[in-house]
């Protein structure tokens, strides 16, 4: 049993559509849950549009808040072979209880100085959540990369100072992952853009090594 948290103290660097992603790459492998805690409930409206669609399979989607996700969480997890949480933005409970269920916590993250200071904010909630959870493991994922500037190289010297883990793959700003998630599916299910599917495969083979 595997929880992996996809967490930031920033709005808008990819959280839903990375962990949509990769509960639904785990659901090929196997019996996958999926917990949106987020009260915007981005992952569970995108749960409904794939209901409507031929897409599988799919993540079990369910909706917790704040202390429920360690909770109520630690006990749905304990009958699925992986479990994703879709943390909500900003420094939210829910983001500090995410982090004690999880074993792995993956942090999306664009290239720019909001991103940067935000990284340093998140670091703080770790520092905490690890006296309670020693093992959390965290990892950092470039998103929404810009290919034709160096911004993204930047940001990896920033992190390497931190020494964080930061995975290899960078996931750039595609309209095929804004595109996949509106249509309730994943960037490999719609099939438009062979380098997103590229990017997507070698996150989730990082992640899952
Ligand atoms: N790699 C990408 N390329 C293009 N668009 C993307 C990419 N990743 C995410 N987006 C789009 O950017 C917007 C924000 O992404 P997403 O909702 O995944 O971020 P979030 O961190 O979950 O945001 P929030 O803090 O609001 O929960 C969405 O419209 C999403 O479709
Ligand atoms: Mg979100």
């Amino acid at each position: 049993m595997t929880v992996f948290a996809v967490a930031s103290t920033k709005g808008g660097v990819g959280k839903t559509s990375t962990a949509l992603h990769l509960a639904t790459m785990l659901a090929k492998q196997g019996k996958t849950l999926l917990i949106d805690g987020d009260p915007q409930a981005s992952a569970a409206k995108w749960a409904g549009w794939r209901r409507d669609t031929a897409f599988e399979p799919s993540p079990v989607t369910t909706r917790l808040n704040g202390k429920e996700i360690l909770s109520e969480g630690q006990h749905l997890a304990a009958s699925y072979e992986h479990t994703v949480i879709d943390v909500g933005g900003r420094d939210s409970v829910g983001l500090r209880y995410a982090l004690l269920l999880a074993k792995r916590a993956i942090i999306p993250i664009g290239a720019s100085n909001l991103d940067a200071a935000a990284m340093t904010d998140l670091l703080e909630v770790v520092e905490v959540a690890r006296t309670y959870n020693p093992d959390l493991e965290l990892q950092v994922l470039l998103t929404r990369v810009d290919p034709r500037t160096k911004d993204a190289a930047s940001m990896m010297e920033f992190l390497g100072e931190l020494k964080l883990d930061v995975l290899k793959t960078q996931v750039c700003e595609r309209v095929a992952f804004r595109r996949a998630i509106g249509e309730g599916a994943i960037v490999q299910e719609i099939g438009t853009d062979p380098l997103a599917i590229r990017e997507i495969e070698s996150f989730f083979a990082e992640v899952t090594a």
